[in-house]
């Protein structure tokens, strides 16, 4: 048996806009996805508390995933996590999931998902890896979940801490605080997948304007960066609502997301945005220190889940 467990990130800047090369901001947060595999059988049977009950993959099935067939779409990419470590006849494994990440909320489960799973595998085989090696293979499967992804969401649930990342180079930054924000799920749900087409169709339609955008959330990234290492978290509120204009300017907005946050009125409010793909999925909003667990109780009373985040240091393990 072996073991791997991965966390889940927001997005604190620079979706979308970091997939035609502007620079991204990610912060992995206190929710972690669980994956045990043990060897058992023949094929591989994925059960998951969060996704389904049990799948099994027959050794014909995983040869199909590696040719790019598509099996099953919500979880040939985890297949395909075991399948970069071992070849489709050498799979005989279970892989339990258990995974606190909410799917489907742009909180990163996929990357998640898929980088425990490689390093479960990769320990179970007895060969050496490095987080590179990790976080390449789940690239390749965050490709089948969501067709053109810029990387940073392997990377951060590979790395954890908090992350620049531009073009496939990262560097790491480092906080000296807690920064309080907290974790809206809308529960409407959204596919990052389509997402990230419906921006490339609004591009194709009028690149000039749009690169003109990107360039321009390319700049608040830098300088929502600049101000988070000055701890100056109202001018990053400032800039994250200018950012969260600029989404809602490429198709990304979430409905009723004004009407959400009006019930935080009374409380003190820096800044909120979409977190990850937009259309629905999460949001984040950026608190004066001391109202985060009031703004909880709100939240909650509305009936959307909510998540008081703490960043972590811990990646992949
Ligand atoms: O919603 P998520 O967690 O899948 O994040 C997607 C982030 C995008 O910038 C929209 C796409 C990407 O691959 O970077």
């Amino acid at each position: 048996m072996a073991d791997a467990s991965a966390p889940g990130k927001i997005i604190f800047s620079g979706e979308h806009s970091v997939v035609y090369g502007e620079p991204a901001l990610a912060i992995a947060i206190n929710l972690r996805c669980h994956v045990k595999i043990t060897k058992d059988g023949k094929g591989l049977l994925i059960t998951s508390k969060n996704y389904i009950q049990k799948y099994y993959y027959s050794t014909a099935k995983l040869e199909d995933v590696l040719s790019g067939k598509t099996i099953n779409s919500k979880l040939d990419n985890i297949a395909m996590a075991v399948l970069t470590v071992f070849k489709p006849n050498e799979i005989s494994h279970k892989l339990e999931i258990n995974s606190e990440i909410p799917i489907g909320a742009g909180l990163g489960s996929s990357a998640a998902v898929a980088v425990a799973t490689v390093t479960a595998a990769l320990k179970i085989k007895g060969q050496k890896y490095d987080n590179d090696t990790i976080s390449d293979k789940a690239f390749i499967c965050e490709k089948i979940a969501h067709g053109n992804p810029s990387g940073i969401d392997n990377l951060i649930a590979t790395y954890g801490g908090i992350v620049r990342f531009q073009n496939g180079n990262m560097t790491k930054l480092e906080l000296e605080y807690e920064i309080p924000i907290i974790i809206i799920n809308t529960n409407i749900p959204k596919e990052t997948k389509k997402m990230v087409e419906l921006v490339k169709k609004n591009w194709k339609s009028n690149p000039e304007k749009f690169n003109d955008i990107f360039n321009k959330m390319g700049k608040l990234t830098s300088k929502i960066e600049k101000e988070l290492l000055n701890n100056n978290l109202e001018r990053v509120g400032n800039l994250m609502l200018e950012n969260q204009k600029f989404l809602e300017k490429i198709g990304v907005g979430i409905p009723n997301i004004e009407k959400l946050i009006s019930n935080l009125s009374k409380l003190n409010i820096y800044g909120y945005k979409i977190t990850g793909a937009g259309g629905g999925g999460a949001m984040i909003v950026l608190m004066k220190n001391g109202d985060t667990k009031e703004a909880i109780k709100i939240v909650e009373t509305l009936g959307y889940d909510v998540y008081e985040t703490k960043i972590t240091n811990l990646g992949v393990n």
